[in-house]
């Protein structure tokens, strides 16, 4: 029942902490397995294990890492609704379900290597789907019901950063689930459409709720979205949301991802993008010089 049930930041820490566990244990250990064969080069380590456990140990990193960052939404968004984050049953099912998935969905990196087997592919292209829709769906509908049922919803800049982060997370699942389908990722794998997914992700999800919350450290009494926070935040979002756009117009343009060579063709979207960039700069330098200040002062 909802009333007995544990708070959504303890669902959460618990689930992260049991993933993240396991992949960095995974990590760990192939780590060790290339030191020891970097020492003995008799002892062999098999190439597409190694990059499994390379890629099962990234991939849960990084979503325990977005998946810690919305703790920050469930206990501090309430503040501001009046209404607090319940653990509805909706809500344990889609973090049980996330537990499994989000172990089981890596092979959506390993789509274009051929020695793995059809049914991990499979497997990668089916989990990216649900890994992604449960957890976004139930807590992006969440956060849009209680800002409707909000009765004085106050704005500010750790409000407004933490409303975006969720909003970066949702839209950014549509470029990475597009990624995800083996058709799709003959063409765009190694393309900017990769950093377009995972910086949508970063600078629009992530990083937001990690903005928002040290604003919520710092925040004052009846301070308002406005003047130099609201200027900033305004600024953080222009730039961040043309700066991802600009990836995945190069992505769909076929510019390669890591290249050392930027052909001159390529070097419009690139420009366009920097100086999207040197906003999101802008805007982050406000956050932090404000926190910094305020911390500071006590
Ligand atoms: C719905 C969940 C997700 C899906 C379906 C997904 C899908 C994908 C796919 C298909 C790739 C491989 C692209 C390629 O090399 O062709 C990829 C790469 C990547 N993703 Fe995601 N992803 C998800 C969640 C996340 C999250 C939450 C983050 C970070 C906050 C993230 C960060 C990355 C990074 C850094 C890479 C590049 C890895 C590399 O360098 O090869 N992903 N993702
Ligand atoms: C204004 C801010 C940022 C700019 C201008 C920027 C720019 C870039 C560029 C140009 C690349 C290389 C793309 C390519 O492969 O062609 C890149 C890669 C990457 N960025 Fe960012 N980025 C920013 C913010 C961030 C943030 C906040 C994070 C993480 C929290 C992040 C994580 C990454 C990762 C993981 C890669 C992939 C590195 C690799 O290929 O090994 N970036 N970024």
């Amino acid at each position: 029942r909802a009333e007995e049930a544990p708070p959504p930041a303890v669902v959460a820490a618990m689930a992260s902490s049991l993933f993240n566990t396991l992949g960095i244990v995974v990590g760990a250990a192939v780590l060790v397995a290339s030191i020891v064969n970097l020492a003995f080069p008799g002892f062999a380590v098999d190439a597409i294990l190694a990059k499994n456990m390379i890629f099962f140990f990234g991939h849960v990193f990084i979503n325990a890492a977005i998946y810690m960052a919305v703790i920050a939404v469930y206990e501090i968004v309430p503040e501001y609704t009046g209404k607090p984050w319940k653990t509805t049953r909706v809500f344990a099912i889609a973090w049980s379900v996330v537990l499994v998935f989000v172990m089981a969905v890596y092979p959506h990196h390993l789509l274009q290597d051929l020695p793995m087997p059809t049914w991990a592919m499979a497997m990668g292209q089916v989990v990216s789907y649900f890994s992604g829709i449960p957890l976004i769906a139930v807590t992006a509908f969440s956060l849009l019901v209680y800002l409707r049922q909000a009765k004085a919803m106050r704005w500010d800049l750790a409000s407004a950063l933490l409303v975006l982060g969720v909003a970066g997370w949702t839209i950014g699942s549509a470029p990475a689930i597009l990624d995800g389908m083996i058709m799709v990722n003959k063409v765009m794998h190694n393309t900017q459409w990769v950093p377009g997914h995972f910086h949508i992700y970063l600078i629009l999800g992530e990083v937001a709720m990690a903005f928002g919350f040290m604003a919520w450290l710092v925040r004052r009494e009846g301070e308002a979205l406005a003047g130099l926070n609201g200027a900033a935040f305004w600024v953080y979002l222009a730039g961040g949301a043309g700066f991802v756009l600009m990836f995945l117009v190069s992505g769909a343009l076929s510019v390669p991802r890591r290249w050392a060579a930027h052909l001159p063709e390529w070097h419009l979207q690139a420009q366009i993008a920097s100086a999207f960039a040197a906003l999101v700069i802008l805007g982050v330098s406000v956050f932090v010089l404000r926190y910094l200040a305020r911390l500071g002062r006590g």
